[in-house]
Formats: structure tokens, C-alpha cells, sequence
């Protein structure tokens, strides 16, 4: 949801035309995040006092179209610069259309004496607009980001505020923002120096020096206290020019701890990349800082200094408490960012499943003893045993490896089990107690109705368990254990190979949960034998693919698809016509077979394409019976099944893609790929881009 990129260099000679190169490079990194817009903000011809203009490059479209109009530009593009900060953006747009002017960087002015970019959504924007529109700003976007600009501005030119630095001046505005952002802001008032901060939407920034360190700790100063005068919750409510007023009074009392020299020659060449996430530091540093909520980040001169603002009413459990910042090192590789030999990135990750579920195991299962150990989980294990319920919760994708593992868990663990969609849960205000575990099922880390929905059981007790791909994200820093999948990064917008690591790390978790259990063994024993051969029967799975694709041409034309199945299939169901949607843009729903009778039976006809999934399980007499209403109703179902049922399937398929079997809680990983491989193929032949599904974007920091 949106990607901010901003390069800063301090003693590092740099051209103009390279700036620009790194900043574009940045958001092709981070285009996933949203591709709406793109543009970037850079110091352009200096004036006659020697200060230099911003320039603002924008353009509707992918970032592609913001490199053409790069090249256009008429500005000097040997210029070298000793220090500069350039700020980047790509967009998933919530307020406002893609347009040249709701485009990021947003200006405060025609000067651009503030520029912003912004991650996120201002929820008090309406409240913030009327009382700057009644000091006689004249607003020019749609977008909620423009508050913010207009909001230094105004701050800016007050008399008082006068005196204060970049960093006070940031802490100033930010307390005035309700709803979530990450923000990074250039200003000609404090060239070369960057200020941001972050609540609720990720940002990181990345540190390469000429020369070691000083130290790989950042302490954390005080900020400003946010309190509003008629807020319920301290800081969440009515905005007013009295508000405003009261919170300027307290420009005094800004904390003045000093910015921390992070090498002991003041002349190191430093160069600091602040990002919306990893993937687009990892090329130039691996040293990296996460930042946390309230956070307001100042670097000047080489300098750094973090302050964290204090909320009213803030949680006391809140982790970013800490009083420093490590500079921590990323793991991740440079290849795992790279298309490589494939077309797309998610035609890459599709294919790099039987690697991303070894993956996923290695160092975990014991194949030759027949156990799981879960390292991040061993010392919760007790709590977890005892614990009244096991909650799952996730959206989209994640919460439908929930949907596919629950009856295992149930199984193995003996303890009820409940799935949740996080932002329904957070609707209905569920009630949480101390004795229920809850676990947060995310790729990204940083979903916004998932992160929330943690913290608000969090905040009641609850032990948290965070079932992670990205190392460092918000949700693996703030749960109390976890799990990483290790699937390696995932790029493409629809997730397809960190839902097979998620149902592989549910599955270990409840396998762990039965390890003391006689009566678990012999099954325990099947699953984990079942462990071991899947990444060749995926590999077996894959070989499909030039199957699939002749399906998919035949597809092409149809408005609708249904998918059906039941048991462990249903969760498949789910997925599959989620990634048709979201790819092939083909109304689809996945149903319950069981369902049929009640009421989707009406929509069975020779035209309407069927795919359903038969598995010789416990359900499968059940599935069968399906099938024959299908065909009786003049259906013509595509069926997904494994060879043991293919001689009965036969005569009432209309076609039939086969998979190898496996256990029961692991066959839905060998039939969800079928259906990845369909809306790919799908998605490709109807000419649309599967790696940006419109309207989409990866990692939703937005609730
Ligand atoms: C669909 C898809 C989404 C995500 C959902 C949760 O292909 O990718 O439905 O699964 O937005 O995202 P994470 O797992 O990052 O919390």
C-alpha cells in the first residue's frame, strides 16, 4: 500500500543523474506496494542565494513512465552533490484519483518549501483541511497526504515556531495526525536533512558508511506529548484551531537531546536509504534500523537522532517502549529479489514452491524420528497447552491457510480452535481473555487489520504468536513468539508460495502440539512421512503446467467460475477463485459442496464452468454425491483429483487435472496449485498483468 523510498548522502559526491537513478531503483522495488503513481522529489537549479529549488517528477502510471519523464527533464544531470536528500513515492491510491497532482511528493506550496511523501491514511484529514482552509490555504489535490505538507507549512510560518529545527518542527505536526502513515519529508528550509516518522505503516532506514560505525545502538529521546484537549482517546478525535493553539504551547518543552554522530570522523562518507520495506535497502546496506511506531527520525550532517512521541493513554505492553533503536542486519538475498529465468514474479514463486516448503521445514521436522520442534515456540509450549482456545487469525490468502489447517489443529491439538478474518473480529469487538492464544497469520507482516486486531488482544492478555514471512516486520516484532516461514520474499501481488509455507508451519505447530500424545504417533508418523515426499510430488504437480494453460485458453471468454469442494478442500476453494478474481478480474466463488443443496445449485446450467475437487478422503463419497447433482443439472465440471479416484471420476467429468496424493492436512497443497497455475495462465491470456492486478497492491497497510 503505497511505497516510500529517499536517499540521503553526506560527504559522498553523487551526480544528479545518479540520485535519480537510486531513487527510481528504490521504487521499482517497492512498485508492488502500489503502481497507481510514481514520482520523486530533488534539489533542482539553486537560486540567487545559492539555494537550491525542489523539483517535483510525477506521472500517473507505473514507474516506468516516471523514468521516460526523468529523462526529459531538462535539469543539469552532471551535477554533483556532497549532500542531498531525494524522496520517492509509488502509490495505491485511497484518497483522490492516479493524476499528475495527487501524485506523490506533495507539496505545501508552489515553492514546495515542504514536500512529503506519505504511506497511509490520515483519518482527521477533513477536520485538519477546514481549520488550515480558515487560515487561508487553498487545497489543490483530493489527497488526505496534502494536510501534512500545508500542515509544516503553516507551523512553519507561525512566528513561534521560528526556532525550531526540522526534527521539532516534524514532532509538531505529527501529533496532529490521527490514522496511520509513514511519512518522509524534504524541505528548502533544511536542505540536505531529512526528517520521518511512522505509525501504523512500516519504514526502515538502511545505513552504509565509508567507514565502521561508532555504535549499533540508537537511543530513543523523548518527543512531544500528544494529548488532545476533547479527545476520547487521548488522540484519536475532534480537531480544533483551540486544539492546535494548546499543542503549540508546548513548544518549549521539546526534548533537546542532540543528534548522535554515528562515525568518529565527521567527514565519512555516509549514505542513508529510508524504505517502506527491505527489499529495496538490501542492494546498497544490510544495516538496517526499524523503525517503530511515533517514532520521529532526524538526520543531519551524518548525524542521527530518534524521538519518540508520547501518546495519551498509550499502551504500556507496547514494545517500541525501548529507549533505542539497534541497528540490526538483514539476512535477506539479493537474488530472492530477481525475476531470474521467469517471465513473472509470480510464475517465479509458484515454481519455487517444492524449495520455499523445504524451506519452511528445514532444521523443524525430524524425519527420521518422526518429530517437529518450532524453536520460536518452545518455550510458550506450556502456556499453549493449557491454553482455553486457539485463535487464528488473518485476512485474504492467510486466513484461508487457517481455513485449511483448522480440522488438523483441531485434531492434534485437542483444544477448540477458532479461524477469524481480522477485520470482522475487530468489528464485532470479540472478547478476549488471558488464557487464549492467539496467532497472527501474515506474509507481509504489516497488514493493518491484522496488526490492529494483535494489538488489541495484546492489550487483553493474550499470549501472541506471529506466523510471519518477513523478518522484521511489524507483526514478528510485536509478538511475544513466533514462526518465520522462510519462503523467502514474496513479490508477486497474489500470494501463492507463502500460503503453501503457512499451511506447513500450522501443520508443524499442531504436530508439535500432539508430540507427547500416544495416541497422536501413528498419525503423527503419516503426516510427517507425507512432510518428506512433498516437495517432489509439488515438483510432480508443476509438470502440469502446459495443461493448465490449455484449460486456461479455453476459459478465456467465461464471466463467471465456480469452485467446489469440501473438507480439507474447501479452504482450496476458497483460494482458488480468490486468485482468479484478483488476476483474471472472471467472477468466481468458492463453495462448499456440502452448500450445493441449499442454495448455489440454482446456478448449475450447461454454461456456467464448474472446476470441483475430489479427494479419496472421508469426504469423498460425499464430494461424489456433488459431483452428480452437478452433472445431473447439466454441468460440465472440471475435476481436480488424485489417481486413486480418477476411474470414478471419469465418466462424470466433463475434463479431469490429476495430482498426486498425499496425506488428508497436506492434500490441500497439491490442489491449490492447479488453480495458482490456472488464474496465471488465465490472467496472461486475457492480457492482463499478473504481477499488478489493478486496484491491488501487496502488504495492505490500510485498514
Ligand atoms: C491474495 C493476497 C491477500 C493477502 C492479504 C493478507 O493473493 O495476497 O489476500 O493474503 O492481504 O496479507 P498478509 O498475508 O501480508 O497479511
Amino acid at each position: 500500500m503505497c511505497g516510500i523510498f529517499a536517499y540521503l548522502n553526506h560527504c559522498v559526491p553523487v551526480t544528479r543523474e545518479r540520485i535519480i537513478e537510486l531513487l527510481l531503483r528504490g521504487l521499482e522495488r517497492l512498485e508492488y506496494r502500489g503502481y497507481d503513481s510514481a514520482g520523486i522529489g530533488i534539489d533542482g537549479d539553486f537560486d540567487d542565494q545559492g539555494v537550491p529549488q525542489a523539483t517535483l517528477l510525477k506521472s500517473p502510471g507505473k514507474v516506468a513512465k516516471l523514468k521516460a519523464l526523468t529523462e526529459a527533464c531538462s535539469l543539469n544531470m552532471n551535477q554533483i552533490f556532497n549532500s542531498h536528500l531525494g524522496i520517492a513515492h509509488t502509490r495505491w491510491a485511497t484518497h483522490g484519483e492516479p493524476s499528475d497532482l495527487n501524485s506523490h511528493p506533495i507539496p505545501s506550496n508552489e515553492k514546495c518549501e515542504f514536500s512529503v511523501v506519505h504511506n497511509g491514511i490520515i483519518t482527521n484529514y477533513r477536520e485538519l483541511k477546514t481549520f488550515l482552509e480558515s487560515k487561508g490555504y487553498i487545497f489543490i489535490t483530493q489527497t488526505d497526504t496534502e494536510v501534512i505538507a500545508k500542515l509544516f507549512q503553516f507551523i512553519y510560518d507561525l512566528d513561534k515556531a521560528k526556532e525550531l529545527n526540522f526534527r521539532e518542527l516534524c514532532e509538531q505536526v505529527v501529533c496532529q495526525l490521527d490514522g496511520a502513515f509513514a511519512l518522509v519529508i524534504k524541505s528548502l528550509h533544511f536542505t540536505s536533512e531529512v526528517v520521518a516518522a511512522r505509525r501504523g505503516s512500516p519504514l526502515l532506514v538502511g545505513i552504509k558508511s565509508s567507514s565502521k560505525l561508532k555504535t549499533n545502538i540508537i537511543p530513543v529521546a523523548e518527543g512531544c506529548v500528544i494529548s488532545r484537549a476533547n479527545s476520547s482517546r487521548g488522540y484519536n478525535t475532534g480537531f480544533s484551531s483551540a486544539n492546535l493553539s494548546s499543542s503549540f504551547s508546548e513548544l518549549g518543552s521539546l526534548s533537546s537531546f542532540s543528534n548522535l554522530n554515528l562515525c568518529e570522523n565527521e567527514h565519512c562518507e555516509l549514505e542513508f536509504f529510508l524504505a517502506s520495506d527491505a527489499s529495496a535497502i538490501v542492494e546498497h546496506t544490510r544495516r538496517v534500523i526499524y523503525l517503530e511506531d511515533n517514532d520521529v527520525l532526524h538526520i543531519v550532517n551524518g548525524q542521527i537522532a530518534i524521538h519518540r512521541l508520547k501518546l495519551a493513554g498509550s499502551n504500556p505492553t507496547d514494545p517500541a517502549k525501548a529507549t533505542y533503536r539497534e541497528i540490526a542486519h538483514i539476512e535477506l538475498k539479493i537474488q530472492e529479489l530477481m525475476r531470474g529465468n521467469y517471465d513473472h514474479y509470480m510464475q517465479k514463486e509458484i515454481f519455487e514452491q517444492p524449495d520455499s516448503l523445504l524451506n519452511t521445514m528445514r532444521g523443524r521436522v525430524n524425519f527420521d524420528k518422526h518429530f517437529c520442534v518450532l524453536g520460536g515456540l518452545r518455550q510458550e509450549m506450556e502456556t499453549m497447552q493449557r491454553a482455553r482456545r486457539l485463535i487464528f487469525i488473518a485476512c485474504g490468502t492467510s486466513y484461508h491457510s487457517t481455513l485449511a489447517t483448522r480440522a488438523f489443529l483441531e485434531e492434534m491439538t485437542r483444544i477448540p480452535v477458532d479461524i477469524e478474518l481480522a477485520s470482522d473480529f475487530m468489528d464485532r469487538h470479540t472478547p478476549i481473555f488471558r488464557d487464549d492464544v492467539c496467532f497472527f497469520i501474515s506474509q507481509s507482516g504489516e497488514t493493518a487489520d491484522t496488526l490492529n486486531t494483535l494489538r488489541y488482544c495484546k492489550g487483553r492478555g493474550a499470549l501472541i504468536v506471529g506466523i510471519v514471512n518477513t523478518v522484521g516486520s511489524s507483526i514478528s516484532r510485536e509478538s511475544h513468539c513466533g514462526v518465520h516461514l522462510n519462503a523467502g520474499p514474496e513479490i508477486g501481488v497474489a500470494s501463492t508460495k507463502a500460503y503453501t509455507s503457512q499451511i506447513i508451519a500450522l501443520v508443524m505447530f499442531a504436530l508439535m502440539m500432539a508430540s507427547d500424545k500416544v495416541s497422536m504417533i501413528q498419525r503423527s508418523k503419516e503426516v510427517i512421512s507425507g512432510l518428506q515426499e512433498l516437495p517432489d510430488k509439488v515438483k510432480e504437480v508443476l509438470k502440469i503446467d502446459q495443461e493448465i494453460k490449455q484449460i486456461a485458453k479455453e476459459l478465456i471468454d467465461e464471466k463467471s467460475l465456480l469452485v467446489m469442494g469440501r473438507g480439507y478442500q474447501y479452504a482450496t476453494c476458497l483460494e482458488g477463485a480468490l486468485k482468479i478474481k484478483e488476476l483474471t478480474y472472471i467472477h468466481s466463488e468458492g463453495i462448499l459442496s456440502g452448500e450445493l443443496k441449499h442454495g448455489p445449485l440454482a446456478l448449475i446450467d450447461e454454461n456456467m464452468p464448474v472446476i470441483m475437487i475430489l479427494i479419496k478422503d472421508a469426504t469423498f463419497t460425499k464430494s461424489q454425491n456433488a459431483l452428480e447433482q452437478v452433472r445431473a443439472r447439466h454441468g460440465k465440471p472440471i475435476v481436480i483429483c488424485t489417481p486413486e479416484c480418477e476411474d470414478i471420476v471419469e465418466k462424470y467429468a466433463f475434463k479431469t487435472i490429476i495430482v498426486p496424493s498425499t496425506t488428508d492436512c497436506l492434500q490441500p497443497i497439491l490442489t491449490i496449485i492447479p488453480l495458482q497455475l490456472l488464474s496465471y495462465h488465465l490472467a496472461l491470456a486475457k492480457g492482463y498483468n499478473v504481477d499488478f492486478p489493478r486496484n491491488l497492491a501487496k502488504s495492505v497497510t490500510v485498514e
